[in-house]
């Protein structure tokens, strides 16, 4: 029996520029899909040099699309099996959160979602979403696992405003979003749950995410008190590989059993655990250890149970996910080599 020829699976990642999608786009060319990826300014070369640069791994082709301009996902989404929805738009300093973040994230999901109904050709939808979906609520103490069944507190985000409310509530509302539009309209959505993520980018620019999750080795004080800040809104410090994230995306698209919503985390921690480890892992990099009433222990976990019981598995934990992170910021000239 002849092999099936490579390049004909088809896939489509929306938003190609960002860092979780440009290593989508990357696992999916060695894959040997073809590949159409969607960014908004395809005339700034220097913006998608990365894209360009795998080209060279497969068929790949790049489109101009916008998540407020419904009509730009047509082309690109046609005549593909798969499509990836990663784009979101991210502005955590934001003045005007409703207008920058969570109208154009949920108009943007269903823009896509209409896009693959009305190409009729989308076999399964992936969607990226968050633990900033899941874990945000008011509960006190600690030992709580959060699970799939579990949703964001929304109305405790709007009406208490705490500082970067506006993107937790545009994943939670984009996420809920999808789900009702894919329900109504017979779409086989699955969505993935990210935690914070780093690993080394293809991107020109370095990751925000990375840079948050580096702070306490770059010793940014501002990055550090926003990982504070996340343990305390969003219960702990929770940390994937962008590549294992990225590889749980395509695994749950290809599993034909799959569905629903997979929470994809490798490590659970707080700032205090975090730091003790890397200033153990990197001595040199005086990581401070001493957070007086900090609290040591994060508030709850986030499981990857279901993942992982339909077979996936974490390629990177936590050393990993450091060193990888640490060898990247060397190689940007962020980090005495
Ligand atoms: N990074 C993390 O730690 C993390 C953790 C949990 C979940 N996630 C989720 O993972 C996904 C990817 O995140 P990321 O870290 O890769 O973010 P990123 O690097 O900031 O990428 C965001 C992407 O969204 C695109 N975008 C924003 N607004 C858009 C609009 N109006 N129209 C079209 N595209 C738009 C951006 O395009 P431009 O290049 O044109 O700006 C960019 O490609 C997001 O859904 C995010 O919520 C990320
Ligand atoms: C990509 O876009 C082209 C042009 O619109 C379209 O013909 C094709 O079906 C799309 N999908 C793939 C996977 O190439
Ligand atoms: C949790 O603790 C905070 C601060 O002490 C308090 O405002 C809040 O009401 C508590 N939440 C619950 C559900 O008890
Ligand atoms: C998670 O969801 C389940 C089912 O709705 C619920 O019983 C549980 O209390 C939730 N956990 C938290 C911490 O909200
Ligand atoms: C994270 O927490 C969950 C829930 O307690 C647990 O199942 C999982 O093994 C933990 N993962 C790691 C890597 O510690």
């Amino acid at each position: 029996m002849a092999a099936k020829p490579t390049g004909t699976k088809t896939a489509c990642v929306v938003g190609g520029t960002g860092f979780v999608a440009s290593v989508l786009v990357k696992l999916l060319l060695e894959k040997g899909y073809t590949v159409n990826t969607t960014v908004r300014d395809p005339e700034n070369q220097e913006k998608i040099s990365h894209l360009l640069a795998l080209e060279s791994l497969g068929n790949l082709k790049i489109f101009k699309a916008d998540l407020t301009d419904g009509a730009s996902f047509d082309a690109p989404v046609a005549g593909c099996e798969l499509v990836f929805h990663v784009a979101t738009p991210v502005n955590f300093a934001s003045e005007d959160p409703e207008n920058d973040m969570i109208k154009p994230a949920i108009q943007g999901v269903l823009n896509v979602l209409k896009a693959c109904a009305k190409a009729g050709t989308a076999k399964r939808v992936i969607l990226t979403s968050s633990a900033a979906a899941v874990t945000i609520n008011q509960l006190n103490g600690t030992g709580m696992v959060m699970k799939e069944e579990n949703w964001t507190d929304v109305e405790f985000l709007i009406s208490v405003k705490p500082p970067t409310w506006g993107y937790p509530v545009s994943k939670t509302l984009a996420e809920k979003a999808a789900w009702k539009f894919a329900e109504e309209n017979n779409i086989d959505l699955i969505t993935v749950i990210p935690t914070l993520m780093a690993g080394p980018s293809h991107t020109p620019d370095i990751p925000s995410s990375i840079g948050l999750a580096m702070s306490l080795i770059t010793g940014n004080e501002f990055l550090i008190n926003g990982m504070k800040g996340m343990q305390m809104l969003s219960g702990s410090i929770s940390i994937s590989h962008v590549e294992d994230v990225c590889r749980a995306h395509i695994f749950v698209a290809e599993k034909e059993s799959a569905s629903g919503r997979y929470i994809c985390c490798a490590v659970n921690t707080s700032v205090p655990e975090l730091a003790k480890f890397l200033n153990k892992r990197y001595p040199h990099y005086k990581v401070p250890t001493d957070f007086g009433d900090f609290p040591t222990k994060a508030k709850l976990t986030i499981s990857s149970e279901k993942l992982i019981k339909e077979g996936f598995s974490f390629k990177y934990g936590m050393e990993e996910i450091y060193d990888q992170s640490v060898e990247y910021f060397k190689a940007k000239g962020l980090l005495k080599k």
